[in-house]
């Protein structure tokens, strides 16, 4: 077993969201190669640009300087001897986990695998996947065999697209590896770039549970003020002012209503609930938080509906604008938004839906949801904010009613209660 990694050569498989900051943060340390399947991401990557923000051009520019390599040429990762993986692992349409981006992903790397190689996951998945799923992709096309030729880690990442404060190296990071040599060595990797310490995880299977209760707990809360924003309406309340009172206890847990979109706490606990069944437990309450956040988009809409009702507006020959598209503030990520839903329904009563983003890639939005976002700001019957960019926070709410002087439903809570129509 060689596990001296000391002309250690790191290979990051898939350079999205978290592989682009892995490898930049990586390659301040070791010789980096990133490597991605998307050659128009690699060809942007070499022109300093990053569509997702999550690094800025100097930083992408200082790390290409200093020797990091872009490729989606397979021989090019060949003399690695690190090979951290950070595909995607979305959904299907049945809410299936779709590990085919992490097989794909694990068949590249078996291809090219060597003795005494190591193999960290970092996408997130269920427990078990790493070992009982990855693992024999990469013995077969490798002919090598587990935890005596190669090893294996999996370390959660946990960024927050958007987010510039607490950016990968400040975050703690879980580390776990397949034996304790190895977990004692993937633990040292990762201390050597987190800033804010990592924690060493006694397995494998219980680093992957932890990434996943992490996403199911946020989802799980936030359904719960969900269904609360759900009853309040019904009672003809504000839930922010209700958990604005509520909160002024030290223990109760400050979540806020709304959307939930992306990849993460959208997808994640159907990953979960996927292994729980697959071993004979049905779960209950996972799935009934899912099923109220994904009910939410559509009583939007049916909100907005009313408010504009209200207003004595003809629906049919109205228009309504919509502030953001994207899943979260200040990050172009559409994935999973549930503005499209709210369109659709909107449009099923006769309304012209127009979409302003900030942030959001105009192509990007057309290729995904058939939907053309609009660059000038007119005037409307009604206005729904939807996502608190800091464009759209920042604005008083006299200039949001130049927009529209009829229906504000402010989503995100943004403006006091007694200046809008409605918040959730
Ligand atoms: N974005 C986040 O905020 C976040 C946070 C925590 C965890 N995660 C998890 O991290 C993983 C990656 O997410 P992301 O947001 O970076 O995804 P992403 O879609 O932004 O990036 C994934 C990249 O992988 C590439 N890719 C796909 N298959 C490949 C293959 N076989 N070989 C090489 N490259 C391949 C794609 O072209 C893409 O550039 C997911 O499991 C996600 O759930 C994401």
């Amino acid at each position: 077993m060689n596990t001296d990694y000391e002309n250690k050569k790191i290979t990051i498989v898939g350079l999205g969201y978290v592989g682009l900051p892995l490898a930049l943060a990586f390659s301040k340390k070791y010789p980096v190669v990133g490597y991605d399947i998307n050659p128009s991401r690699i060809e942007e990557l070499k022109k300093r640009i990053d569509q997702t923000d999550e690094t800025n051009p100097k930083e992408l520019h200082a790390a290409l300087e200093n020797g990091l390599q872009l490729t989606n040429e397979i021989e090019a990762i060949a003399d690695a001897t690190i090979y951290i993986v950070t595909v995607p692992t979305p959904v299907n349409e049945n809410k299936e986990p779709d590990l085919s981006f992490l097989l794909e992903a694990s068949k590249t790397i078996g291809s090219v695998l060597k003795s005494g190689d190591l193999v960290i996951y970092e996408s997130t998945t269920y427990p078990g996947c790493t070992e009982e799923d990855c693992v024999p992709v990469l013995e077969k096309y490798s002919k090598l065999k587990f935890n005596h030729d190669f090893f294996c880690g999996y370390s959660p990442e946990r960024i927050n697209p958007g987010d510039k404060v607490n950016t990968l190296t400040k975050i703690k990071k879980v580390t776990s590896g397949s034996i304790p040599l190895i977990a004692e060595y993937v633990d040292q990797l990762y201390k050597g770039i987190i800033e804010a310490g990592t924690y060493k995880a006694s397995s494998i299977k219980v680093a992957e549970a932890s990434k996943a209760i992490e996403n199911a707990q946020r989802d799980l809360n936030i359904s719960f003020v969900n269904e609360l924003a759900l009853i309040f309406d019904r009672i003809g309340i504000d839930t922010r002012e209700v958990l604005e009172a509520a909160g002024t206890k030290w223990n109760f847990l400050k979540f806020t209503p709304g959307l939930v979109g992306g990849h993460c706490i959208s997808v994640d606990p159907y990953y979960l609930t996927h292994k729980a069944k697959e071993l004979g437990y049905d779960p209950q309450v996972i799935l009934s938080g899912r099923k109220i956040n994904d009910y939410m988009p559509s009583f939007v809409a049916q909100k907005m509906v009313k408010l504009m009702g209200q207003k004595g507006i003809p629906l049919n020959q109205s228009r309504c604008l919509i502030l953001g598209i994207t899943f979260k503030e200040n990050c172009p990520d559409i994935r999973n938004s549930k503005i499209p839903q709210v369109v659709r329904e909107l449009e099923e009563y006769g309304i012209t839906v127009y979409i302003h983003d900030s942030h959001a890639d105009s192509n990007e939005v057309k290729r995904n949801f058939n939907i053309e976002l609009i660059e000038e700001l007119n005037t409307y019957d009604s206005i729904l904010l939807a996502v608190n960019h800091k464009e759209y926070k920042d604005l008083k709410i006299s200039e949001l009613k130049r927009f529209s002087t009829s229906v504000v439903f402010d989503l995100k809570g943004i403006f006091p209660m007694d200046q809008v129509d409605a918040r959730l």
